[in-house]
């Protein structure tokens, strides 16, 4: 489930349509045409008859609840097709073989913490990863999530800011610092790979810290086949990315606590993660290495390093027998995706920026495909609206306030 393929960050995709948006405080939002149309395709997919019988009785309880409960089945399916319908991830050809961990009726931070440790360990399987989502309970639709985790992946490195330099990763900063003051009692010297704790919240709970638990997280220490010296720089990397803080959508519900993953696609750690300025900036220590002048922009120095960085992160994973996916593989795969789309008669949505993410992107095969759906439909996953980080009111306020209304 490359979601995200090799490009960082989360920012919105394609631009939200009011069936996107989550529900605000004053209104609740009506989930029945999306039902609807969810139902309908759903029941036309895998031919099955009778969707009029569906649609009827989810008709009837959200004109008696203002929403409706999705049965396993639906919400499995719904769950995959929000994957196969990511226009950022190149991944996609395994959208059937999701594992969904129904987990609705979990709704403490307890439970979930727990539930977060089981996700862990049945995605990792030993370095075999498996594409797996845990879902929880559905938002309200007038007061919004039930539960919410801050962190953006469950598996993250905390970020340090020390006078003008950065120890860690830069992109957690923000979420090092809300732990902090939450009462996380860091690491006494700052590392460049301190695991993060969890922070979850509820409808009934204040934000809430969570050690994340170590023994159930993989890492992978950096080497390079043809230069020991890449060991020295003592880079490594988590197994797993699972991200925490998307919102699912199927048929008009929205699922705020849904975490899921896939496996890396090779560029992500390598090009992304390790070479970002504004992440691990390895290019430098790596040229350096390799004695590159880097004065010298036309001996492509950077390019130079950046290909080097991903050869040990693909030769490191497939040492330590952690699945990766390489990347001109994966964009063959792709394309093995998108013709079944076309057979499916679905459109294939995409978006070719992110598909072709690669240090090599020259030379994969879905380069010379340009042409996708890039409307985001739903069922699929949506950015975090804003960041949860100390909002006011927080959902334990949020939903109190709700009840004492009525
Ligand atoms: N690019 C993100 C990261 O480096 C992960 C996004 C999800 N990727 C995936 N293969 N499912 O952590």
């Amino acid at each position: 489930m490359a979601l995200g393929s090799a490009a960082s960050g989360y920012s919105p995709v394609g631009s939200p349509t009011s069936q996107t948006t989550t529900p605000s405080a004053e209104v609740a939002e009506d989930p029945s045409s999306e039902a609807v149309e969810f139902i309908s395709a759903y029941y036309a997919e895998r031919k099955m008859p009778r969707a009029a019988d569906r649609i009827a009785a989810i008709l009837g309880e959200i004109a008696a609840t203002g929403t409706y409960w999705q049965t396993p089945d639906e919400l499995a399916h719904g769950a995959k097709v929000a994957w196969r319908q990511s226009v950022r991830c190149i991944g996609r050809v395994r959208w059937a073989g999701l594992k969904i961990r129904d987990r609705r009726t979990v709704t403490t931070t307890t439970g979930i913490a727990s539930e977060l440790a089981e996700h862990l360990r049945v995605a990792d399987n030993g370095g075999r990863i498996r594409s797996v989502l845990t879902v929880f309970a559905a938002d309200h639709p007038r007061t919004g999530p039930r539960a919410r985790i801050w962190n953006d992946q469950l598996i993250r490195y905390g970020g340090w800011q020390l006078n003008d330099e950065v120890i860690g990763d830069p992109a957690q900063l923000e979420m090092t610092s809300a732990a902090v003051k939450l009462g996380w009692q860091p690491p006494s010297t700052p590392g460049r790979f301190d695991l993060l704790p969890w922070v979850v919240e509820t409808a009934t709970e204040e934000p809430t810290l969570v050690d994340a638990p170590r023994h159930l997280v993989r890492e992978v220490a950096l080497t390079h086949p043809d230069h020991p010296w890449f060991a020295d720089l003592q880079l490594r990397w988590h197994a797993l990315p699972v991200i925490a803080n998307m919102r699912l959508r199927i048929g008009g519900v929205n699922y705020s606590c849904a975490p899921f993953n896939g496996h890396y696609l090779g560029d992500e750690i390598g090009t992304r993660n390790m070479c970002d300025a504004d992440r691990y900036n390895q290019l430098r220590p790596v040229a350096a290495g390799l004695g590159l002048d880097t004065e010298d922009e036309s001996s492509l120095w950077r390019e130079h390093a950046a290909l080097l960085i991903n050869q040990a992160v693909l030769h490191s994973f497939r040492a330590a027998g952690v699945r990766i996916s390489i990347p001109n593989d994966e964009s063959e795969m792709f394309m093995r995706f998108c013709e079944g789309e076309e057979r499916a008669g679905r459109p294939v949505y995409g978006d070719w920026s992110w598909i072709n993410g690669s240090v090599g992107w020259a030379a994969l095969h879905a380069v010379h495909h340009r042409y996708y759906d890039t409307r985001v439909p739903n069922p699929n996953f949506w950015p975090a609206p804003r960041t949860p980080f100390f909002s006011e009111p927080n959902l334990r306020e949020r939903h109190a306030a709700s009840r004492q209304e009525g």
